[in-house]
């Protein structure tokens, strides 16, 4: 195919250089957010009187033709364009003529590929925090089945103070909301036109930027036409909030694929979710979060790929930044796809209420409270920890707990304690009297299910 810039060049392209340089086969996926572009772009030359209204119809009216041409399948993308951007120029120039050859006015391939990218990575993120939004709401429903589900927290994985289901998995609902916040931040960084950088230079013709902005629903323009065509920060930012995202659901997977050892045994995967073994009958494998925590890999190595692609670039553009994409999209393809299996997984995992009770009843996770009673009757702390934990060495030797430790063992210990001690140790009540702002008791949990669900409402409400 006859290259756009043969005047200029003596020889035809070596075939391999042309592959090299091509893009086509991955960013033809912003097809729409190209012609949506240059929509906008002819419509503003048009207001402008740069051409005539009537050619600015003709454009338009073609583009649209094109976009749901490419959308239909009537019309193939070609894979030995250079990129999508070339391929919607050559196949409206071909039906329209001339007037076609008017649309690339004011513009470079520079702007419009930074446009399109924010276009499309507007689209992805808000795709993003819809299926971020499903997921709290899943983890909700949870929370809302498990409040007096009693389980032993951890620290260092040694059981160490008793908690609910509900309020372990909604530790996880925050940091899934922190994301969604984070994403709401990137977006409106995202919202603004670089066109009318033009190659780097911007242009002579008197354009309207902020016309183009308002069009395409964008919040705005960049400031500085060097920057415009040189920034992928935006894009980046994207890339670090779904590696976050992916974080965030490599530890809960981890948690799960611990949950279902037979060792813990919290939780069971439902059959849909889980794979068998080749060899081993038995098995009963929970593959999707062992595989949503190996993709937490690929997608910090996207991220990687896309901070060190840019780390040596001078201004403004340069051919590396056509890198950017892949890394992209393959940290967005991949994250997506997590999101949404671990949505569906959790969704309909059971969780094992007497296993939990079970945990929580062997590990003397209510030895801080044992303490703390003794602290009431007026002991210092520290003297009622040891106390304590001299109780906790005579269970083990004897094989007991502390919930079934006679009185008058009690009593050799120390004097201060009385029958009431046992409701100080029951399970429920070390866990209710934590009526902590942010703490595992019912009044609290129930509180924070209210903050999730409230949330989950609005943002709902604020991306229809
Ligand atoms: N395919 C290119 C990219 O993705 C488009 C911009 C090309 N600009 C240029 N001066 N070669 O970055």
């Amino acid at each position: 195919m006859a290259k756009m810039w043969d005047a200029r060049f003596s020889k035809a392209e070596n075939s391999r250089v042309n592959d090299f340089n091509s893009s086509i086969s991955f960013d033809s996926r912003m097809f729409r957010e190209d012609i949506d572009g240059s929509v906008a772009h002819a419509t503003m030359l048009g207001k402008c009187g740069i051409i005539s209204a009537s050619e600015a119809e003709k454009i338009v009216e073609a583009l649209l033709i094109i976009k749901n041409d490419i959308e239909t399948g009537v019309l193939p993308i070609d894979p030995e364009a250079e990129d999508i951007h070339m391929f919607v120029e050559e196949v409206l120039t071909n039906r329209i003529g001339d007037t076609g050859k008017r649309l690339h006015t004011a513009r470079s391939r520079n702007d419009q590929v930074a446009l399109d990218i924010r276009l499309y990575l507007r689209r992805e993120i808000k795709e993003v925090e819809d299926l971020i939004l499903k997921l709290i709401s899943a983890i909700s429903s949870i929370a809302k089945e498990n409040i007096d589900s009693v389980m032993p927290g951890y620290t260092h994985l040694q059981r160490a103070q008793p908690v609910t289901f509900a309020h372990y998995v909604l530790a996880y609902a925050q940091m899934f909301i922190r994301d969604y916040n984070r994403l709401t931040q990137v977006l409106e960084r995202t919202s603004v036109s670089p066109l009318g950088s033009g190659a780097l230079a911007s242009t002579t013709y008197p354009i309207d930027r902020h016309m183009v902005a308002e069009l395409l629903g964008l919040n705005g323009v960049t400031e500085n036409s060097m920057d415009g065509v040189s920034d992928r920060d935006f894009l980046i930012e994207f890339t670090f909030a779904l590696s976050l995202i992916m974080m965030h659901l490599s530890r809960f997977s981890e948690e799960i694929i611990l949950w279902c050892t037979s060792e813990f045994s919290f939780v069971e995967l439902d059959d849909a979710f889980s794979t068998g073994s080749s060899i081993m009958p038995q098995k009963k494998n929970p593959d999707i979060a062992e595989l949503v925590r190996g993709k937490t890999g690929r997608v910090y190595g996207d991220l990687t790929t896309v901070l060190t692609m840019m780390k040596g670039i001078p201004l403004a553009y340069n051919k590396d930044m056509q890198e950017d994409k892949e890394a992209v999209f393959d940290a967005i393809d991949n994250s997506k796809l997590c999101i949404e299996l671990f949505t569906s997984m959790i969704a309909t995992m059971t969780v094992k209420k007497d296993r939990l009770r079970k945990a929580a009843s062997g590990g003397f996770i209510n030895a801080t409270d044992c303490a703390d009673y003794l602290v009431k009757k007026g002991l210092p702390f520290r003297d009622a920890y040891r106390v304590s934990g001299r109780l906790v060495a005579y269970c083990i030797e004897h094989s007991t707990d502390l919930e079934s430790l006679t009185i008058d063992e009690y009593k050799t210990f120390s004097p201060l304690f009385d029958d009431d001690v046992y409701t100080a140790v029951n399970l429920d009540n070390c866990v209710n009297t934590r009526l902590v702002y942010g703490g595992p008791s019912r009044r609290s949990v129930e509180h924070q299910i209210k903050l999730i669900d409230n949330y989950v409402e609005l943002k709902g409400a604020e991306n229809d």
